[in-house]
């Protein structure tokens, strides 16, 4: 078998974001407004330091209003859960993202709960999950919706495909087994206590792989000709002091046996704030009753 095709994922979240910016400059033609997203920081964790502030450049590149709210670690559980009422109720404000992860001191799930079900860029709250699986209107964890556009670039009907995902977060695994089911796939959740995972995998004609851990699937878990999409992201060393970035794939075996996969670095990571930025469209259409763009 050939090696795979390369899905570039820098190329695809540039296109998310064109198509993010061409729909900002509509809303305001059509409708006189300009989607603004605010995004929450507490502490100074460096990783979320730099998220944030690429979140908030994007935001602005694309056309939407950016709004940063910088707090110290020490923040009260209670100031924190005040902000998020101020911003709920700002009607300039159409996407709230509060950073993970907060201080420990913080109760995470009662911030995120906090936070107006149509204004929740990241769909962590109930209300979204529920409205996912029951295939209403809803905002979409950014990484799964990422990682679904990625697939779909390399088959635009993903019906009767069988799907296999490995991992079962709340964040990757579960929303992106609901976003396939709703794509028709026949859907299976694999996970650390997964009987012969080999075996579960070598089923799949497209693999979603978010389980943390660096180079875990390996190539002969793979069907020859499928769709390798892999969400991991791992800090690995390099044996020369240095470090450097792997996914939860063994890409070089899973690339000469797949018919197509994704890249670590850039595949799967350029499409979230893309598609974060595409939520704070898709919260603002919400918000005013406006259905979706074509
Ligand atoms: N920290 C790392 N990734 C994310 C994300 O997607 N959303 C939020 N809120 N925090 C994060």
């Amino acid at each position: 078998m050939a090696d795979a095709k390369i899905i570039d994922g820098k190329a695809i979240a540039a296109d998310v974001r064109a198509k993010v910016a061409a729909d900002v400059k509509r809303l305001k033609a059509e409708h006189g407004f300009v989607p603004g997203l605010a995004v929450v920081l507490v502490g100074e964790d460096p990783a979320s330091k730099v998220y944030v502030k690429n979140k908030a450049e994007q935001t602005v590149e694309t056309g939407m209003l950016s709004f940063e709210h910088k707090l110290p670690a020490e923040t009260a559980e209670a100031d924190l859960l005040a902000l998020v009422d101020k911003l709920n109720k700002d009607p300039a404000v159409n996407g709230i993202l509060v950073q993970l992860p907060l201080p420990k001191h913080i109760n995470s799930e009662k911030v995120l709960n906090a936070i107006d079900p149509d204004k929740d860029v990241d769909g962590f709250h109930p209300v979204n999950v529920g409205r996912l699986w029951i295939g209403a209107r809803s905002l979409v964890p950014c990484t799964p919706t990422g990682s679904l556009i990625l697939a779909q670039t390399v088959a635009p009907k993903l019906a009767g495909l069988d799907a296999v995902v490995i991992g079962r977060s709340n964040i990757v695994g579960k929303p992106m087994a609901s976003l396939l089911l709703a794509q028709s796939c026949t859907v299976t959740v694999a996970h650390s206590r997964t009987k012969d995972l080999p075996g579960v995998v070598r089923r799949a004609d497209l693999v979603v792989a978010a389980v943390g851990i660096p180079e875990f699937v390996k190539g002969d878990w793979i069907k020859p000709g499928a769709i390798v999409i892999d969400v991991g992201i791992n800090r690995v060393p390099k044996g020369d002091g240095k470090t450097k970035l792997v996914g939860d794939c063994d890409y070089a075996s899973c690339a000469a046996v797949a018919g197509a996969i994704t890249p670590v670095p850039g595949g799967v990571g350029p499409m979230t704030i893309a598609c974060l930025l595409k939520n704070t469209v898709e919260a603002a259409l919400i918000q005013k009753n406006i259905p979706a763009l074509g």
